[in-house]
């Protein structure tokens, strides 16, 4: 059986939302202990130890939140790499931080689910993805939170990713970031970082169903390294 260190969802998603979620610090012993599980097969064997590390580590996470479910199984990959849920299922996967994590729930309490989990930007890197992930009316929301800017830009490019993982399956298109808006932030300390909100408007129509205007809200938990955001979707 294998022995991957647990490393739990920290941030709370409500009612029937299960989750997993595991270290990814040694590469080699994922792959090692995962490697060969066919179960998890669907990722080319030339990607570099730490994908494939991060991705068996996804999979295995996303199998234990199918067995919290009660179901038996793991998610498959489509062509664009979406995975796959079995029917009655939304879920979602992350990898970053050292971490993979898996949430998943019937359909009929949540119609989708999208996670994320990131390292806070160095300086450097907010200043190049900056322009791309938000302008300067979410950068004055961002500011309603006493963080450093490198860490309010990743919140808001970790939500936007949970957005899109969460809509996407509904949606089925690429939406870029300029696609949705943060609108709200709020958050406390911790002594390890701090709990809060973003709230996030589409600006543009993603769908008939998902139209300009709709907003949602992204519960984050950060620490000083990292941040794992989530987006649910009820009935
Ligand atoms: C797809 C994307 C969201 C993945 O995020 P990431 O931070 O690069 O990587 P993560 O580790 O968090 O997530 C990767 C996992 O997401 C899942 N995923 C990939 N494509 C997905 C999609 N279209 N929809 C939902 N989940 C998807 C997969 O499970 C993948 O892991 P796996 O390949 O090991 O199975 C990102 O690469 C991307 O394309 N972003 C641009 C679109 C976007 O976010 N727009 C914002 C709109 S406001």
């Amino acid at each position: 059986m294998p022995t991957l260190e647990p490393a739990p969802l920290l941030v709370e998603l409500g009612p029937g939302v299960v989750s997993a979620g595991y270290r990814v610090d040694d590469h080699a012993r994922i792959i090692a202990e995962l490697g060969s599980v066919t179960a998890f097969a669907g990722l080319s064997e030339s990607a570099v130890p730490k994908r494939r590390a991060e991705f068996l580590a996804g999979r295995y996470a996303a199998r234990e939140a199918l067995a919290a479910l009660g179901l038996d199984g793991t998610p498959g990959r489509d062509e664009l790499g979406c995975p796959l849920w079995p029917t009655g299922v939304a879920g979602s996967i992350s990898h970053g931080a050292g971490r993979a994590l898996s949430v998943a729930g019937h359909s009929r309490d949540v119609h989708g689910l999208g996670i994320d989990v990131e390292q806070l930007m160095s300086p450097a890197v907010k200043d190049e993805l900056l322009a791309r992930i938000c302008d300067d009316d979410e950068r004055s929301v961002l500011a309603r939170v006493n963080a450093s800017e490198p860490a309010l830009v990743t919140f808001a490019f970790s939500a936007k990713e949970s957005l899109y993982k969460c809509l996407y399956p509904l949606v089925g298109r690429f939406m870029d970031f300029s696609a949705a808006s943060v609108v709200d932030a709020s958050a406390t300390s911790t002594p390890s970082g701090f709990v809060g909100e973003l709230c996030l408007e589409l600006a543009v129509d993603w769908s008939a169903s998902f139209p300009r205007g709709r907003r949602f809200r992204s519960p984050f938990v950060a620490s000083d390294r990292h941040v794992e955001t989530g987006v649910v979707l009820r009935p």
